[in-house]
């Protein structure tokens, strides 16, 4: 196994091991780094044959990288797409080369389902109501408006349109609940600084912030103790992810409720891999299991929180 690839090896690899093309997102966040080394780990204890890729965040970078492990007639190609849209011709392209793909963590929006095996993620508009039902509890019986600002993820990405719908959803239920601003950060921490600082200065009086993930979260939280003001308190704060920083700051009071979302999927994915490649039957959808944490519970968990 190991990085970049490059070398065309052929069907089965070396030892008659199972090649596996991975295409990641990027590096955004300490969700997708703590993803990228799990499915590092995952692909040596599977003893698979790994050739990862990173694609700095660009689609353009992940079709060619699709490309590049069609060519180099790898078993089993999986990845994490950028965004929904465009990747029909690419997956089509794999198909012909009678390579399978498995989505993993994040989905397409391609209308023929037959073009991947399967995809292994998160319900993102889950994530989203749980957001928002939160959100709902805590203004439960208070006649008050809310005014809620949200920083959204990577535009066009499937967690960035489903969480923004599952909790506009939700909130639906309170209607002095409002997004009064929405803006992308990218899911990175500088950029979520950077928006929260705009949105500081144009809405005196926001309530609370919906970040999209930990990161965004983060560097929110630098822009608003900048402006002088107490997040968690003055400004109360959800998040997705639960990673080690976000929870760290949950259990600090920074962070108000923090939606979890599991960057561990590469078990999941070397098992499928192994049965797609089998030509054995796998579900079109595989789900990945989550909670939520409140403060008191992010300080329990926090000790053998892995990433
Ligand atoms: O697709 C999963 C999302 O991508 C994570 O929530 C975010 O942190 C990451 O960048």
């Amino acid at each position: 196994a190991g990085c970049g690839g490059g070398d065309d090896k052929g069907s089965g690899g070396d030892d008659g091991k199972l090649v596996l093309g991975f295409s990641q997102v990027g590096a955004e966040s300490g969700w997708r780094t703590a993803n990228t080394k799990d499915i590092q780990a995952e692909a040596a204890a599977a003893g698979f044959e790994l050739k990862f890729s990173d694609a700095g965040g660009k689609q353009e970078q992940q079709i060619a990288a699709i490309r590049g492990f069609i060519t180099q007639k790898v078993d089993v190609i999986a990845f994490s797409p950028v965004v929904t849209s465009g990747w029909d011709a690419v997956l089509k392209e794999a198909k012909d080369a009678d390579i399978p793909v498995i989505l993993t963590d994040r989905a397409v929006d391609s209308q023929d389902t037959s073009l991947y095996k399967t995809f292994l993620g998160s319900d993102f508009v889950e994530e989203g109501k749980k957001a928002g039902n939160w959100l709902v509890k805590e203004y439960e019986g208070k006649n008050e408006p809310v005014n809620v600002v949200e920083l959204q993820g990577t535009t066009g990405s499937a967690p960035a349109i489903d969480r923004q719908k599952g909790f506009a959803e939700a909130i639906k239920a309170n209607p002095n609940i409002k997004i009064v601003k929405a803006q992308t950060g990218d899911f990175k921490r500088a950029d979520g600084k950077t928006v929260m600082e705009q949105f500081l200065q144009s809405t005196p009086d926001i309530d609370v912030l919906y970040a999209h993930n930990d990161d965004m979260g983060l560097g929110a939280i630098e822009a608003i103790e900048a402006a002088g003001k107490k997040p968690g308190k003055d400004i109360k704060i959800i998040t997705v992810d639960a990673v080690k920083d976000g929870m760290t700051a949950l259990a600090a009071g920074k962070i108000n409720y923090i939606v979890e979302c599991s960057p561990l999927l590469g078990k999941q994915l070397m098992d499928l891999a192994k049965k797609v490649k089998a030509g054995e039957d796998v579900p079109q959808r595989v789900l990945t299991e989550e909670t939520t944490f409140t403060p008191e519970q992010a300080k329990a968990a926090l000790p053998d929180r892995k990433y």
